[in-house]
């Protein structure tokens, strides 16, 4: 039996956000063409070390007690699925469905890398974008600047399809530009954060390896170095973390996989002093 735990209560003027991650949901539509491209790994992948394991059921948690988090905003930063087939979207549009219902019109999603799997499903990977953030921006549009209470979401989508050997993200060379230039501009709110699947570090404070890692995202890395934002949400590495701004000039926050990890993280922004206190919270700490 699941005990949720205690989430300290909020202070007044602060904005809290919810944080999660790596739900990788997973049906069992195997297909033969499978075996002829990417699909057959991420098949093998998810059956081999993720499908027993899975507490989808966690989500259902989040719902349940999102009210007593005292929850402003939702964020998920991708790999919803394991091969971004139309039927795991659908299957992660219907499980998230009762969470957005919550969140109402403050719920935000970036692509993971299994969600552009191959070239392939990305009608389907567009649609569940579009629709996941209640059709304020086409896939195409990113990066974009979202902003909510305090907090300007700069979203990006360095998830594409790569090598079966990789995990990488990268942006194109007009990725880059619209980024510069968002991030050239004065914030458009008290807190600007960066919302992307990718992390510039993992869980020990090190730069991912070249299989797994954003392509120059040392580039990123200065933005944040000059106070260009504040954060950078990410998902990715499956166990949480968060790095404070010591290093960096900038929090480094990783929710870990909510699914296989039972973690996620809450995120409290101050509205007067843009002050932010993140926290990782366990599910079954047992
Ligand atoms: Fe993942
Ligand atoms: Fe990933």
């Amino acid at each position: 039996m699941n005990t949720f735990p205690i989430v300290p209560p909020k202070n007044p003027g602060v904005f809290r956000i919810l944080h999660f991650s790596d739900i990788h949901t997973g049906l069992k539509d195997w297909k033969w063409r499978y075996l002829l491209d990417k699909r057959f790994f991420g098949r093998l992948n998810q059956f081999a070390t993720r499908q027993r394991k899975l507490s989808l059921e966690n989500i259902a948690l989040l719902t349940e007690h999102y009210a007593d988090m005292q929850v402003d905003a939702a964020l998920c930063t991708g790999d919803l699925t394991s091969i971004g087939s139309q039927e795991e979207f659908q299957h992660a549009e219907e499980i998230l469905a009762p969470l957005r219902q919550k969140a109402g019109e403050n719920f935000l999603y970036v692509p993971g890398n299994h969600d552009a799997y191959i070239p392939q499903n990305h009608p389907a990977l567009a649609e569940a974008f579009k629709n996941l953030n209640q059709g304020r921006c086409e896939l195409t549009d990113l990066p974009q600047s979202v902003t909510i209470g305090p907090v300007e979401f700069i979203l990006l989508n360095p998830a594409r399809p790569c090598a079966i050997w990789l995990s990488t993200g990268a942006l194109s060379a007009d990725g880059w530009n619209k980024l510069d230039y968002i991030l050239s501009l004065p914030a458009r709110a008290r807190v600007r954060v960066v919302a992307t699947h990718f992390p510039l570090s993992n869980h020990t404070g090190h730069a991912l390896s070249w299989r797994t890692k954003l392509e120059n995202g040392e580039h990123l890395l200065e933005h944040g170095r000059k106070g260009a934002f504040q954060a950078i949400l990410s998902g990715h590495v499956h166990l949480p973390f968060i790095l404070p701004p010591d290093k960096e000039g900038f929090w480094q926050i990783g929710a870990g996989s909510l699914t296989l990890r039972d973690s996620f993280s809450l995120i409290d922004i101050d509205s007067a002093t843009g002050a932010i206190t993140p926290q990782i919270i366990k599910l079954n700490p047992l």
